[in-house]
């Protein structure tokens, strides 16, 4: 399948490149009755939600732009979060393509009344920054990734874009990775 639009690429290195720190995001938010289920666990749907919003934040700040949810390709839950817990979610961008960007996230539980923090959900949400007129993809500034984490989500990042778009538009496309 074909790109639908056409964007002038040229212009992609003309924009500086940001560090994964400034996309760096968190959010805290503490379990209600009406987030769970008869057992009194975080429903998976408001985890999505908040995976979504966490990882949206971190896509805003990169690329400066608004961006959609363009695909959500991952996300486990190892751990249940109970009634009553703070959830944090830490999300960053983790590779910038071309309009295109990955944001990962992590979520932890924390029990105030105990201390006891658990690593419950890992996720990765893929982002499309779109002109705020015209409402078409438009280029994301480079992302300059420092430390070796960074490098490595860097890598990875680019096995998972390869798995998502063949879902999308099929093996054989003929797309740019
Ligand atoms: C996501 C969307 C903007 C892609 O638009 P499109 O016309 O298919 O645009 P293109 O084919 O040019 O793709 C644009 C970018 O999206 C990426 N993309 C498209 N589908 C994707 C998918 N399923 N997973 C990851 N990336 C995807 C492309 O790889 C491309 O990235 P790149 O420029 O970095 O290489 C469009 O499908 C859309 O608007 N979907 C609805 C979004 C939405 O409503 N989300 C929920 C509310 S926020």
């Amino acid at each position: 399948m074909k790109r639908k639009n056409t964007r002038n690429r040229e212009h992609e290195t003309e924009l500086a490149g940001k560090p994964v720190s400034a996309s760096r995001s968190e959010m805290t938010e503490i379990v209600l009755p009406a987030m769970t289920n008869p057992l009194g666990k975080l429903l998976g749907g408001q985890v999505m939600h908040l995976v979504d919003m966490a990882a949206a934040l971190a896509a805003h700040r990169h690329s400066n732009s608004y961006v959609v949810t363009a695909s959500v390709d991952y996300i486990d839950f190892r751990n249940p979060v109970n009634l009553g817990e703070i959830v944090n979610l830490k999300s960053q961008v983790n590779r910038v393509f071309h309009t295109s960007m990955e944001v990962g996230v992590e979520v932890y539980s924390e029990n105030a009344m105990t201390g006891e923090r658990k690593h419950t959900t890992t996720a990765y949400v893929t982002f499309v920054a779109v002109d705020e007129h015209t409402r078409l993809p438009k280029l994301v500034p480079p992302l300059i990734v420092k430390t070796a984490g960074e490098r490595r989500r860097y890598r990875e990042a680019a096995e998972r874009r390869k798995t998502r778009l063949a879902l999308r538009y099929g093996t054989d496309s003929g797309r740019k990775k």
